[in-house]
This record gives C-alpha cells, sequence and structure tokens, in this order.
C-alpha cells in the first residue's frame, strides 16, 4: 500500500488524474487530491460540485485480484472507510444509504464513485473517487442542490473541521477496511457496513429507466447488492442503481 499523497490545486475531475497514474503503474494505495475540481463527476453522469478549498476531492488507485462482479463490494468498503473517518474525526453522526452515499441529517454529505479499467476481460485496477463536502456553507451550494447536501461544517454546528486530519483518517481507514477485505473477505466489512446503514430495515423505492418498484431493505447479499423484500414476501437483489428511502 502506498502511502503518498499528490496535492494539485485545480484538475478537470481527480479521476482522470488517477487514472493517468495507474496507467503508468502507480501502486494501489496512490492518492491524488486537489483543491478545487472544474468538473467534478458524480454517479450516473452527474456533476459533482467541488469549490475550492472546501471540500475533499481525492482519488485513489486500487489494483484487487477480484472477479469484476465484486467491485461493488469495493464500494460498499469505501463507503464504510469514510463514514468511520468523519465519525472519528468530526464528531457528526453520518450513515450509509445504500450503496455507498454518506447522510447525515437526512442530506448527503459524502459521494463515492468507484470506476473499473479493464484489461484483457479481467479487472485491471479501480479508481476510488471520494468527495466530502468537508467546510461548505449554504451559500456556497448552487439552488439545484439546496436541501440536498450538507457539510461537516453545517452538521457540527457551524464548527470548521481539519481538511489535512480528515484525509489523513480517510486513507488510514481505506488501508485498514483494504487489507482486512483482502485477509479475511468481504464478511467483516458487510457487518460494518451494515451498523453504520440508514438504509437496512426501511421501506424504499427502486427507481429504473423502467419505473419503480417498492420493498423493504432486508440485507446485503454477498456481492454487495442490497435484498429488497415486496409486499409479496418475494426478495429481490439489487445490484446497482438508485433507492429512495420512503419518509
Ligand atoms: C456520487 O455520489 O455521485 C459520487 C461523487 C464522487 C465525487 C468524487 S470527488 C473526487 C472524485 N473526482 C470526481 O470527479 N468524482 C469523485
Amino acid at each position: 500500500w502506498n502511502r503518498s499523497v499528490q496535492r494539485l490545486e485545480t484538475v478537470v475531475s481527480t479521476q482522470e488524474e488517477a487514472k493517468r497514474l495507474a496507467e503508468n503503474g502507480a501502486p494501489e494505495g496512490t492518492a491524488i487530491i486537489a483543491e478545487e475540481q472544474t468538473g467534478g463527476r458524480g454517479r450516473m453522469g452527474r456533476k459533482w460540485h467541488s469549490p475550492r478549498g472546501k471540500g475533499i476531492w481525492m482519488s485513489v488507485v486500487l489494483r484487487p485480484n477480484l472477479p469484476l462482479s465484486l467491485t461493488p463490494q469495493l464500494t460498499l468498503l469505501a463507503g464504510v472507510a469514510v463514514c468511520r473517518a468523519i465519525r472519528e474525526i468530526s464528531g457528526v453522526q453520518a450513515g450509509i444509504k445504500w450503496p455507498n452515499d454518506l447522510l447525515a441529517g437526512g442530506r448527503k454529505i459524502c459521494g463515492i464513485l468507484l470506476e473499473s479499467s479493464l484489461r484483457e476481460g479481467g479487472l485491471h485496477y479501480c479508481i476510488a473517487g471520494i468527495g466530502i463536502a468537508v467546510n461548505l456553507t449554504e451559500d456556497d451550494y448552487p439552488d439545484d442542490l439546496h436541501g440536498v447536501g450538507t457539510s461537516l461544517l453545517i452538521e457540527g454546528g457551524g464548527i470548521p473541521v481539519d481538511r489535512q486530519q480528515l484525509t489523513e483518517a480517510v486513507l488510514a481507514e481505506l488501508e485498514f477496511l483494504y487489507t482486512l477485505y483482502i485477509e479475511r473477505g468481504f464478511k467483516p466489512v458487510r457487518e460494518l457496513w451494515e451498523s453504520m446503514s440508514v438504509t437496512l430495515g426501511r421501506q424504499v423505492y427502486f427507481n429504473t429507466p423502467e419505473g419503480r418498484s417498492e420493498g423493504t431493505a432486508v440485507g446485503l447479499d454477498d456481492g454487495g447488492g442490497l435484498l429488497l423484500r415486496d409486499a409479496a414476501g418475494n426478495i429481490t437483489c439489487i445490484l446497482s442503481g438508485e433507492i429512495e428511502m420512503i419518509q
């Protein structure tokens, strides 16, 4: 695990910077952080608001020896790592909404984007993109994110959080959990995820381009998919996509 962190001022997206490093053979653990992103990317083709000096906009290179079908487990792992670091450094009781949005006070505080690169049909490397809204104020959010996004500053009652300290804690947690995962498999990570989840036990909508279904979130399957039980008692597993918690 490489502990070197590269810091940049302004980039389009740290995902692209990390990919370039990975293509050039950067070892796993290599992290790249920017003060500002002009084209930060979120899941499902969305933009990620990344104002200067207000957050942690970071990408980490991973090189797991895994079948592609198990990479969703890494997404959950990254969510657990960041959630632990946030609780430890800021005291804000963040929780995880499946698969890996971190929420505080019902609003989003962190997003994770895991991108995989393939070679010869197998996994070549993964880039774990982590965006944490650290010291944004309500005014730092554009209109369309008002009431949707929050920050550690807002949730912590106006006390700014040291970004350097939080970055170190996130990387230390990531290294710890990733090593645990490589040595002992998904089970310990899954148990931690379940204990930090705000999704399990809740009634949720699952939105797809074909429409919306409804069910109770009852657990995770071994691949990291979410198990939903519908009104008739049937269980289905959703592997990716977006859920909406009801109430
Ligand atoms: C999401 O919730 O939709 C995922 C957001 C991921 C944002 C991070 S910020 C660092 C990295 N660079 C990007 O362009 N995106 C990720």
